[in-house]
């Protein structure tokens, strides 16, 4: 382990040239181990290696660690300040109990239903022997998803929208990176092209979350069984007995509806180049469908038995992990593993570097499903969903639809990924792929 120290002017602006190849970046950070400084320009990052440590930054057991940062301070600015995923201490905590009842085991067994029959839904528009575009159709497939089970909402044809704010979500990595004056003016300035779409979508998205409040508010009377996310929210009062305002429940609605189709669609994709790549572990997946379902859809009964389809998942989770980059702030002067941190740095940690790093795995960059079929469970090493307090709130809805899709696409269709060894990972907010995924859909005799 070498603790790196504060770097020169020099190399704080030479190393923005990191930026240009991400993942190689990561993962010589990684391979430093403990935590080191890889300040970009004048702002100060910290990068910490060590699975413990990284946890218990993530957890803010660590003195001097805030829960979130600037990072999360410009997300704010996509999906709003009261978001569950940007609000810090007492309203973290409200918001955080007040969705819980919608991630239950039986609230996900009863979502589960409307997972596979969406994925079959899907499948059904598909062209016999035609071409799809797999990153599109799961970015659908996983909104329409997370759109129907949380609110009770049919909104396939407003994905467009949801898809501009989020592309302008992206950009605000690049812009923590690229802190000159020039680009700050640009990025905050409302007349900027990214900025003026950005305000649009989000006048179309507050008038469609106005309406599934309402539609759900006279649909579900009080005092009526409360079912999903969005009953959970209406449901929702503090101490006082106050409801939540209803700019909070927007930022609720869209905060799920991104965090809840964006990395799902990622790890859908990589999990079908993967398989495409790897035929031998997609003809055992395909047959296991059909021994542990037989014809029929999967359900949430069969998913114990889907033990190769969910290492399938797991596996995917490894190599491509959706939420590649975490990261707090430093709220005053401290050290990591002998690495000084000042305040106000960014303090980061990659399931990306993490999990492909040698230390930790044998043959890291091997796709092996195998390695998740033993009792023994995953080390520290492996963080998909995060880690603590902020931890991902739909790791269960993620770990029931990503094996539940896979089962219902995969047991109907063939799907070959055109060139799967060439499809490579473009960084941004969640772990893309660069460019279309295109693949030839057959059904199955
Ligand atoms: C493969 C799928 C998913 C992955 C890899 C993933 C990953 C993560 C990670 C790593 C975090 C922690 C971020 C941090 O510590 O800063 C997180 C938080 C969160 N995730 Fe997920 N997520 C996934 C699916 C979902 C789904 C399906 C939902 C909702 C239905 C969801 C909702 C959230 C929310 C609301 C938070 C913020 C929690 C908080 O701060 O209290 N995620 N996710």
């Amino acid at each position: 382990m070498r603790p790196v120290r504060a770097a020169s002017a020099w190399q704080r602006w030479a190393n923005l040239r990191l930026l240009t190849d991400l993942p190689a970046a990561v993962d010589r950070l990684q391979l430093r181990g403990g935590a080191s400084r890889v300040d970009l320009g004048p702002c100060p990052v910290a990068y910490v290696a060590e699975p413990e440590l990284a946890r218990a930054v993530l957890d803010t057991r660590v003195d001097g660690i805030a829960e979130r940062g600037r990072f999360y301070r410009d997300v704010a600015r996509v999906i709003g300040h009261t978001s569950l995923v940007t609000a810090e201490g007492d309203l973290h905590h409200r918001l955080r109990r007040a969705v819980a009842p919608a991630f239950r085991p039986d609230a996900i067994a009863a979502y589960a239903p409307t997972m596979v029959e969406r994925a079959r839904a899907l499948g059904a528009t598909w062209p016999e022997g035609g071409e799809v575009a797999v990153d599109r159709e799961m970015a659908r497939l996983a909104l329409d998803i997370a759109a129907r089970s949380l609110f009770g909402a049919d909104l396939g044809d407003e994905l467009e929208d949801f898809s501009t704010v989020l592309r302008s979500g992206t950009r605000i990595f690049y812009r923590e990176a690229l802190p000159t004056r020039l680009a700050e003016a640009l990025w905050s300035s409302r007349w900027s092209p990214a900025n003026r779409r950005l305000a649009a979508s989000r006048v179309r998205i507050d008038a469609l979350v106005k309406r599934l409040v309402a539609d759900r508010r006279r649909e579900v009377p009080d005092g009526a069984p409360r079912t999903n996310l969005l009953d959970a929210l209406l449901a929702c009062r503090d101490p006082a007995g106050r409801p939540l305002e209803d700019d909070e429940i927007r930022d609720q609605v869209v905060t799920f509806l991104f965090a809840g189709h964006e990395t799902t669609a990622q790890a859908l994709t990589w999990a079908l180049v993967l398989l495409s790549c790897h035929p031998d572990a997609g003809e055992r997946l395909v047959a296991e469908v059909h021994a542990t379902s037989g014809r029929r859809p999967p359900g949430p009964a069969e998913l114990p038995g889907l033990r190769w389809t969910r290492a399938v998942v797991r596996e995917t989770l490894r190599l491509y992990p959706p939420a590649w980059f975490l990261s707090r702030e430093a709220s005053a002067a401290t050290s990591l593993a002998g690495c000084p941190v000042p305040a106000g740095a960014m303090v980061t940690v990659s399931p990306l570097g993490m999990h492909r790093d040698p230390a930790h795995w044998d043959r890291p960059e091997a796709f092996d499903p195998g390695r998740w079929l033993g009792p023994e469970e995953p080390g520290a090493a492996y963080l998909p969903f995060g880690h603590g307090r902020r931890n991902c709130i739909g790791s269960s809805f993620a770990l029931a639809e990503l094996p539940l899709v896979l089962a219902a696409l995969l047991g109907d269709w063939r799907i070959e990924v055109h060139r799967p060894e060439l499809v490579t990972a473009r960084p941004s907010v969640t772990l893309r792929p660069a460019g279309r995924v295109s693949a030839t859909v057959r059904r199955r005799r």
